[in-house]
């Protein structure tokens, strides 16, 4: 195991106040803070190799290029998958947006006679699956496809315990996607994905996992996923904003129509035509985000070097903590499971008498940070007939003492609304 107090002096915004008081930061699940190790990559970059990659001859633009595909190279091994599998994006949501704009797209060109992948084609009488816990990012790209092409969503719903209630007819032969979220960044609930994968498989269906709330948490290898696709983001596992991945299986890649177009996806170019590069250069049309990539290649570093079996151990420690401290509290309640059975980090509560967004108020004034509001969940939100919730999230950087902190910050919102059983913090 780590040592969280040598550690924390790799995160300089963790030795700040906030409101006069240390901060205690337990909003990773929105996004991590940032090693020095990876501000550190990412400046050695730009004060020694930057150039624009795959355009130019010289040698910056040769470094560049190299140092951009070793990052590639280190961020694949991290997961298990091979490097052509990975695709660099913005973030995990243009990622889900790249292929759900795949199906639209080649849909659109079927329509004009053009010929495309059949997989990708949907229509009237075709269904997509999703769950009633995806964050926005996984639920909207599908509604919109949908909207586009006339196929209809559908989605396996929740039990009271906040666990999928996976009913059998919501996969059936009309099913063409399935996306489903390894583990919700609303209810900490991780999900039983290799057999949703499976079920959508058996049906002639292709599969996609959201893994931004899985891999910066837990070993992950995305070929034992039982998917066609992942997608995630950088910047909450230690990484820069601005870098998102694509994992996909390459004879899926290869198949798809591109999402942006542009310099670098091309293989020939003529004034009324052109021809695609193989994947991933076929997704990354523009100069790439290379200090962004060589950041999260260190990033993933890391967490190796932490050792993601140790990361997953020290938060399901925490975890566990925060969900025993937490039932001690009268007029709390936990939105999600209140066990540790397949449940990872976030966990999300309300408070009787309070709006969660007080409570995070009263929590940022005795500087713990959480998260508040309805977590870009909204359908998960109401399913559980609350507004919103107010969310602790935790990470490699946290131990026990910021849990003792949030728990104090929410008897004290209890003490200042005289609701609950005042107790002094
Ligand atoms: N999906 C991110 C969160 O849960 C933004 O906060």
């Amino acid at each position: 195991m780590f040592d969280v107090n040598k550690l924390r002096a790799d995160f300089p915004i963790l030795s700040r106040e906030v409101r006069g008081v240390p901060l205690v930061y337990l909003d990773s699940g929105a996004t991590s803070q940032k090693p020095t190790q990876v501000l550190d990559a990412e400046r050695h970059f730009y004060e020694t190799s930057n150039a624009a990659v795959h355009r130019g001859a010289h040698a910056l633009a040769e470094e560049a290029t190299d140092a951009y595909e070793a990052a590639r190279q280190t961020i694949a091994s991290f997961v298990g998958a091979k490097i052509e599998e990975i695709v660099f994006t913005k973030n995990a949501t243009e990622g889900i947006n790249l292929v759900a704009y795949a199906f639209s797209n080649a849909t659109d060109k079927a329509r004009q006679g053009i010929e495309v992948d059949r997989r990708f084609v949907v229509g009237p009488g075709d269904s997509i699956v999703v769950t009633e816990m995806e964050h926005h990012a996984n639920l909207i790209p599908w509604q919109e496809l949908c909207a586009k092409t006339g196929a209809t969503l559908k989605w396996f719903g929740l039990t009271e315990e906040g666990r999928l209630d996976i009913q059998p007819g919501v996969i059936d032969s009309t099913t063409k996607f399935v996306s489903v979220v390894h583990q919700s960044n609303l209810l900490g609930t991780i999900n039983p994905v290799k057999e949703i994968m499976d079920m959508a498989h058996a049906v002639g269906a292709l599969g996609m996992v959201d893994l931004c709330q899985s891999v910066p948490h837990m070993p992950v290898n995305v070929h034992e996923l039982g998917a066609d696709f992942a997608s995630w983001s950088g910047h909450k596992m230690l990484g820069p904003t601005g870098i998102g991945i694509l994992w996909g299986k390459s004879d899926l890649l290869n198949a798809m129509p591109p999402f942006l177009s542009g310099g670098s996806m091309i293989e020939m170019v003529h004034m009324d035509h052109s021809t695609y590069a193989p994947a991933p250069q076929r997704f990354e049309a523009g100069v790439p985000m290379a200090a962004q990539a060589i950041g999260l290649a260190r990033a993933c570093d890391y967490l190796s070097e932490l050792g993601m079996d140790n990361v997953f151990l020290h938060e399901q420690e925490l975890t566990a903590y925060a969900l025993e401290e937490l039932a001690k509290i009268p007029g709390v309640r936990v939105i999600g499971p209140t066990d540790m059975r397949d449940r990872g980090s976030a966990v999300s509560f309300v408070v009787d008498g309070i709006h969660p967004h007080d409570v995070g108020h009263l929590m940022d004034a005795k500087g713990v940070a959480v998260r508040v509001g309805h977590h870009c969940c909204w359908p998960t939100c109401r399913r559980f007939d609350v507004p919103a919730t107010t969310r602790i999230t935790t990470y490699i950087y946290n131990d026990k003492s910021d849990i003792d902190q949030a728990v104090a910050g929410i008897k004290s919102a209890q003490e200042f609304f005289g609701s609950g059983i005042a107790v002094s913090a």
